[in-house]
């Protein structure tokens, strides 16, 4: 049987991160309750990766504070697993070696490895090589790295931005499966809106530095594309995404245009 693990809580307040000068995140403050999924969308270059890599901890916040349990995040957080985009898996290791490198305890850690790779629907896989399989397996091999260890929080930074559209239906099966059996904390950085309500309990947008919408969706799961409430809250969530974007660019038009002006005057 699985061992039933329960989702970290997060507390984020007043969070700032600055660049070289440039303010990313402006005073993020968002409660995450225990096991919710959480989808984070908004335009390119809106802070969400630095976000997910200041609640993993690989990320020092310029101000404010992550407080997760009721206490404050330092140093690496050993809650939480992250994946991306791409797979990041060993080549040189097999798919079962691969895996139980994200197990850090040593004790039971094959009978784990099978286990997760039996969740991912990659039984049998376990001597290839990285190298032979589809990208659609090698996302899944680098799911089951991230939940081998049963963590509390699950980060995914565009996990499936890179597969095919079945392939990325199918994951988003999967992820939605193993999130309802192991009830860890999730939260979802991604492009895709339709993926965003698919999956998600509560859609925020990042907008100036900060979390400048919040939306519950209501849908029972597993999710229907053709219910209307599913329609009209993706149709809802793009507008504003959109709304952000057009922004952003009259804002940097603004900036242009009044630049030329003080040049010719
Ligand atoms: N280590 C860093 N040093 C300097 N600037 C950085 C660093 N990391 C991120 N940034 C800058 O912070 C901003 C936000 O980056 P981030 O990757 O968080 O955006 P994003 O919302 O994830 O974008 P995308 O949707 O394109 O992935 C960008 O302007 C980026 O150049
Ligand atoms: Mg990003």
């Amino acid at each position: 049987m699985n061992r039933k693990v329960s989702g970290t809580t997060l507390d984020i307040r007043g969070l700032k991160k600055q660049f070289d000068n440039r303010l990313i995140l402006n005073n993020i403050d968002l409660l995450v309750q225990r096991g919710e999924f959480l989808a984070v969308v908004g335009r390119s270059g809106s802070g969400k990766s630095t976000l997910l890599r200041l609640i993993a901890g690989l990320e020092e916040p310029s101000g404010g504070v992550i407080m997760q349990e009721g206490k404050a995040i330092s140093g690496l957080n050993d809650a939480a697993r992250i994946m991306f985009q791409e797979p990041r898996l060993l080549p040189w290791r097999t798919v079962f070696a691969n895996i139980a490198l994200g197990i850090r305890d040593q004790n039971g850690r094959t009978e784990k490895t099978a286990r997760i790779l039996e969740q991912v629907g990659l039984a049998g896989y376990g001597k290839q090589w990285p190298g032979v399989l589809s990208g659609g397996q090698r996302q899944r091999v680098a799911l089951a790295r991230a939940l081998a260890s049963n963590p509390r929080l699950l980060l995914l930074d565009e996990p499936l931005g890179a597969l095919d559209a079945l392939t990325r239906i199918e994951m988003q099966r999967l992820i939605e499966k193993l999130w309802q059996e192991q009830r860890f904390t999730a939260l979802l950085v991604t492009h895709d809106v339709e993926e965003a309500v698919i999956l998600a309990d509560r859609v925020i947008m990042l907008r100036d530095g900060k979390v400048g919408m919040d939306i519950r969706i209501p849908l029972p799961r597993p999710r229907q594309r053709n219910n209307p409430l599913f329609a009209s809250l993706v149709g809802t969530i793009l507008d504003q995404v959109m709304a952000s974007t057009d922004r952003q660019k009259s804002q940097t038009l603004n900036l242009v245009t009044s630049k030329t002006d003080k040049a010719s005057s």
